[in-house]
């Protein structure tokens, strides 16, 4: 079933989801985030489906944000209980396979708050990132705060927080807030290098590979490094182990299939 505002494409192994509501730079309404959820819901059932990118349809965005115009007249009570429900940025940071935000423009409150709950970030050199809230007399509310700050510290967190200022995707870098910074022309071609190579991997591996990094975040040092000798024996449960053990040893690349 196509989902209202957003597009999904298969290229080979990599699903691109695309939000589309360009004339309102990608604002994230409450129909955009449920349909967000439907596709993760779909995407994650999709056996052929090994890596997701995520993007903004057209030249200026990846996502302005939650749609401001929803916050008009709603009590604390009614948002509160909106975002108390199934939550579209935690169904991105669960989901069993890699996430990777191509950051084509703006990514601004929601929308950077989104590209964190990704695993990967990779921006066009226009874009401008940012927590703008403040200036609303808000704060984040979609993770902006938690995220951030374990991805980039306190203090750079608290500065990017507290004055709502935007930054360069060169800041960014700076920062690690993104990965890479590719020029508007190569944005597409690149993400797709390193979508695809990861693709080629394991999907049980990246599983466990994906839920054990998260878990840095979630647990104390020996929880997590516990957690992790779990997760590496489980790898040996899974027959693409036994393949890239023997593809290794054979001089050969190894055909993995998840299983
Ligand atoms: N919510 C709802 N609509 C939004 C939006 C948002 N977060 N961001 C942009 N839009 C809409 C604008 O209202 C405008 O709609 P219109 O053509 O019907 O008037 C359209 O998208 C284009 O945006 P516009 O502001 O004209 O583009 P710009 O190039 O002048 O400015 C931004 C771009 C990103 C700087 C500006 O749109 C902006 O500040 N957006 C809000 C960012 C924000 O505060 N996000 C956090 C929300 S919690």
């Amino acid at each position: 079933m196509p989902l209202e505002n957003i597009l999904i494409e298969k290229r080979g192994r990599v699903a691109i989801v695309t939000i589309n509501r360009p004339d309102k730079l990608n604002a994230l309404n409450i129909a955009t985030r449920n349909d967000i959820l439907e596709a993760f819901e779909q995407l994650a059932g999709d056996d052929e489906v090994r890596v997701v990118v995520i993007t903004g349809a057209g030249e200026k965005a990846f996502i302005a944000g939650a749609d401001i115009n929803e916050f008009a007249g709603k009590t604390a009570i009614e948002q509160r209980g909106m975002m108390k429900g199934r939550r579209a940025f935690d169904s991105v940071e669960d989901f069993p396979k890699p996430v990777i935000a191509m950051i084509n423009g703006f990514a601004l409150g929601g929308g950077c708050e989104l590209a964190m709950s990704c695993d990967i970030r990779i921006a066009s050199s226009k874009a401008k990132l940012g927590q703008p809230e403040i200036k609303l007399g808000i704060i984040p509310g979609g993770g902006g705060t938690q995220r951030m700050t374990r991805l980039i510290g306190e203090g750079k967190a608290m500065e990017l927080m507290l004055t709502g200022d935007m930054i360069s995707a060169e800041e960014a870098l700076a920062l690690g807030l993104v990965n890479h910074v590719f020029q508007p022309e190569e944005l597409e071609a690149k993400t797709m290098e390193l979508a695809n190579r990861i693709a080629d991997m394991s999907p049980v591996a990246l599983a466990m590979a994906k839920a054990s990094v998260k878990n840095a975040a979630r647990m104390n040092l020996r929880e997590g490094l516990d957690s992790e000798v779990d997760l590496f024996a489980l790898c040996f449960s899974s027959e693409d182990k036994e393949e890239g053990v023997r593809a290794f040893i054979e001089k050969r690349k190894a055909d993995f299939k998840g299983k």
